[in-house]
């Protein structure tokens, strides 16, 4: 029986392994993890991390050939191949600050390898690490080895938060990169065996180390490029009275864009996109490339564009007054389905809503209260400054309220934010929300849910991203 170790039962390594696990019974996998209270969620009722479909593969397999442990070097220790799919955030201090990625648990992890293994191993890269880290790896595990070979893998990740199950059973493709050497190649060959039990082989593609590293910085920089052309087009919609979605509708025909991935919204977030891209930043200009460098920042700078635009627009629409007011914020992770909160636009958008004075008010089916006010509490890094830790760490509590349905969050609201597509939103008794609110009513869509004629029909004042203005919708010049 193969025996499969993975380091980091997070939203990656949890997902996946259960997923190896369901389509490979002759398989044994287990998730190891430091901390002991998400082993102990994993082995619950009550899973860490909500993502469809997970609970029902998770609950099939485990006790059988999926296991969750904290006992770490002894599953290392047995396992053929391991797979590291720690965290890797953007380093918020020292060389690098604010756009390289902090390494520190990969290397944690790598050290843990080396001293444990009394077997040949195949070591698996499974977080999003920069260019060339295989090779730093590859390093510490020959440095300290013992005279135990060491194959390093690059398998990049690409499951979507939301639809993490649905993409690991039928994935575009499995990307898997490897020294070009006859052990390398054994290594390769025996990971591609792994998903050669659910995918096709034509889809599972073989590169050399490098490459595979970097093609998932270049897919997420692409995705996130996208979005960030969207979102600017839709300032220069709302500038001339074009609509976005007809916009985006005629420009994705064209089978050489393709429709997907152009929605408008308040801006993208997620674990991936802004880190990824500061990462291939950091690349570029180590390797003396500022004109790529600048290039791929730009897709940040609309992204933060996007989120100050949509704060302003609000304030402005509002007499410049926010002072006091109370706003509902309905949805708060970073996408729908999911209760990731992390990059989610809602931190930067509730944080300028409240530097103006606004009293908020906000529910999310899935984000927990204690998450919600970590989030606005805690100090931002400025990606751009890093030297400057970031100047708006907020810390007024009894600003913020923290609601368990949407009816609750708007009662009484000056205006609604939407910022997470939750299907929820689309069905609500807009009417009863409406009789529920004082004159004038603001409903500002930051995901395009609604449907605004019936909404102005009701009588609520309607802003949507990149749509033609609501003609009551005053716009006052900023206060200088
Ligand atoms: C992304 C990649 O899609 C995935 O392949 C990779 O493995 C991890 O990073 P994720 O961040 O989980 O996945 O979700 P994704 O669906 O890509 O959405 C990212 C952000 O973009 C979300 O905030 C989403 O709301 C936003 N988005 C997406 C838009 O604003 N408009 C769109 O058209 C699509
Ligand atoms: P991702 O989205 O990449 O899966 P997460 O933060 O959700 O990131 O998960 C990473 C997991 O890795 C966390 O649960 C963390 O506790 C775990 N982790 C980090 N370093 C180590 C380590 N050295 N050994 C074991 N687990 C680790």
């Amino acid at each position: 029986m193969v025996k499969i170790c993975c380091i980091g039962a997070g939203y990656v390594g949890g997902p996946t392994m259960a997923v190896i696990a369901y389509k490979c019974p002759s398989v044994e996998v287990v998730v190891v993890d430091i901390s002991k209270p998400r082993i102990n969620a994993w082995n619950s009722e009550q899973l860490p991390i909500y993502e469809p479909g997970l609970e029902d593969v998770v609950k099939k397999c485990r006790g059988k050939n999926l296991f969750f442990s904290a006992e770490i070097e002894k599953h290392v220790a047995k396992a053929d191949i391991i797979f590291v799919s720690v965290n890797t955030p953007t380093k918020t201090q020292g060389l690098g600050a604010g756009k390289a990625a902090d390494l520190t648990y990969w290397e944690t992890a790598a050290r843990l390898i080396a001293d444990v293994s009394k077997s040949a191993k195949i070591v698996v890269e499974k977080s999003t690490v920069p260019v060339k880290t295989a090779e730093a790896i590859e390093k510490i595990l020959t440095h300290n080895s013992k005279g135990i070979s060491f194959q390093i893998l690059s398998n990049p990740e690409f499951l979507a938060g939301g639809t993490a199950i649905n993409d690991l059973f039928n994935p575009d493709r499995v990307l898997i990169g490897g020294r070009e050497t006859p052990d390398g190649m054994k290594a390769v060959k025996a990971l591609k065996d792994i998903y050669a039990h659910w995918v096709p082989e034509e889809r599972i593609i073989c590169t050399n180390l490098w490459s595979a590293e970097l093609s998932k910085l270049a897919a997420n920089a692409f995705l996130a490029q996208r979005i960030s052309s969207v979102n600017a087009m839709s300032a220069l919609c709302e500038a001339t009275g074009a609509d976005v979605s007809e916009v985006s509708n005629a420009v994705g025909k064209d089978t050489r864009i393709g429709p997907k991935f152009l929605n408008s919204s308040v801006g993208f977030g997620g674990s991936c996109f802004q880190k990824d891209i500061l990462n291939l930043v950091y690349i570029c200009e180590c390797n003396g490339l500022p004109q790529v460098a600048n290039y791929w920042k730009q897709v940040i700078k609309v992204n933060d564009y996007q989120k100050t635009r949509f704060v302003n627009r609000v304030v402005s629409s509002m007499f410049n007054t926010i002072a006091n007011k109370k706003i509902a914020i309905l949805g708060f992770s970073f996408k729908k389905d999911t209760g990731d909160t992390r990059e989610t636009p809602a931190i930067d958008v509730c944080r300028g809503l409240l530097r103006d004075e606004a009293q908020l008010s906000i529910y999310d089916p899935q984000v927990p209260e204690r998450q919600i006010r970590d989030d606005l509490s805690m100090r931002k890094l400025d990606w751009e400054h890093p030297g400057h830790a970031s100047s708006v760490s907020f810390s007024a509590p009894e600003q913020i309220s923290v609601v368990t349905d949407a009816y609750q969050a708007t009662e009484g609201a000056h205006a609604i934010c939407i910022l997470t597509e939750w299907d929820e939103f689309r069905f609500l008794d807009f009417q009863r929300i409406y009789d529920s609110m004082p004159n004038p009513a603001y409903i500002f869509d930051g995901r395009n849910i609604v449907d605004v004629e019936k909404l102005r029909k009701i009588g609520f004042i309607v802003y949507s991203i990149g749509k033609p203005l609501d003609p009551w919708l005053v716009d006052m010049p900023a206060v200088v």
